[in-house]
C-alpha cells in the first residue's frame, strides 16, 4: 500500500502479511517512518492512495466507519490514549463492548479486564484521573472489549517504566495465548518488542527496509544504521 498526505509520502509500496505463523508481528522505525499511518490504513481510518488491504477475504481501498471496522474484527489502541475522559474507567470499558455484546455481558467482561489489567481499584475514578500507565492499560482494555481478531497496538509501552513494561508485556502475552488474536505491534520499546514479537518489519521514511525474524532484524546493519544506532538495544 501507499499513502500520501499532500506532498508527504507517508508510505511507499509497503507490502506485509500478518497471516503467517507469528501471532505478534512488530513494526519498528524512526519517528515519522509511517508506522501509525500503516495501522490507520489497516484499521480503515485512512484510505490508501495505492494498493489494498485484504482482511478475511475482503479487499478494502476506502475509508471505513468505526462500526464496520469493529465488526470486521479489527481493533486498535492509539499512541496518545483516547479515553472518554469524563466517564469512569469501568464505563469506558463497558461502553466499548456494547457493539458486540449486550450490557450484562459487557459488564461481566469489563469486570474481568479491570482485574487482569489491575484497573479495578480505579474502576470508579474518571479516565482523566488515571496516570499514563493507567491510560495505556485502559486503552488495551477498551480494544479487547470489541473481541478483535486483529489487534493493532500503537506504542502501548511508550513512557512506562521498566516494571510497568514487564507487567504489561505479561498481560499481553497471556491474553494473546488464550485467544487466536493476531497482533500488530508498533513499538519503540525494544525490550517489549523482543519479548512479544517473533517477526518484525522495519519502516524508514515510508519504505519497508527490512523484515524477518526479530533477532535477525535487530542485528541487521541496515536497520542499525537507519534506526537502532540511535538507541540502546
Ligand atoms: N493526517 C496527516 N496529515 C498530514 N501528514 C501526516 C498525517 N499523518 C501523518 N502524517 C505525516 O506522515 C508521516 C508519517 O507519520 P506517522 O505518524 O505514520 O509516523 P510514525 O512512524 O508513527 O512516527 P512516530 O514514531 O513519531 O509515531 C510523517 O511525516 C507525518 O508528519
Ligand atoms: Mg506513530
Amino acid at each position: 500500500m501507499s499513502v500520501s498526505f499532500g506532498a508527504i509520502k507517508a508510505l511507499s509500496n509497503v507490502t506485509l502479511s500478518i497471516n503467517d505463523d507469528s501471532d505478534i508481528c512488530g513494526i519498528i522505525g524512526p519517528n515519522g517512518a509511517g508506522k501509525s499511518t500503516l495501522l490507520s490504513v489497516i484499521a480503515g481510518e485512512v484510505s490508501p492512495s495505492g494498493g489494498t488491504v485484504e482482511l478475511f477475504g475482503d479487499s478494502n481501498k476506502k475509508k471505513l466507519n468505526p462500526e464496520t471496522v469493529n465488526r470486521k474484527g479489527i481493533s486498535r489502541t492509539f499512541q496518545i490514549p483516547r479515553p472518554f475522559f469524563g466517564l469512569t474507567v469501568e464505563r469506558n470499558i463497558v461502553t466499548c463492548g456494547l457493539g458486540v455484546n449486550n450490557l450484562n455481558d459487557s459488564q461481566e467482561k469489563a469486570k474481568r479486564l479491570l482485574k487482569i489489567l489491575e484497573l479495578d481499584k480505579h474502576a470508579h475514578s474518571t479516565a482523566g484521573q488515571l496516570n499514563l500507565a493507567g491510560r495505556k492499560r485502559l486503552e488495551l482494555a477498551k480494544a479487547l472489549m470489541t473481541e478483535p481478531k486483529v489487534l493493532l497496538l500503537d506504542e502501548l509501552f511508550e513512557g512506562l517504566n521498566e516494571q510497568e513494561v514487564d507487567s504489561l508485556v505479561n498481560i499481553v502475552k497471556n491474553e494473546i495465548a488464550s485467544s487466536s488474536i493476531k497482533v500488530v505491534l508498533v513499538e519503540h520499546v525494544i525490550s517489549a518488542l523482543r519479548k512479544l514479537a517473533n517477526k518484525v518489519y522495519v519502516l524508514n521514511q515510508g519504505e519497508l527496509i527490512a523484515e524477518g525474524e526479530t533477532e535477525e532484524v535487530l542485528s541487521d546493519e541496515v536497520v542499525i544504521e537507519a534506526y537502532l544506532g540511535k538507541q540502546k538495544v
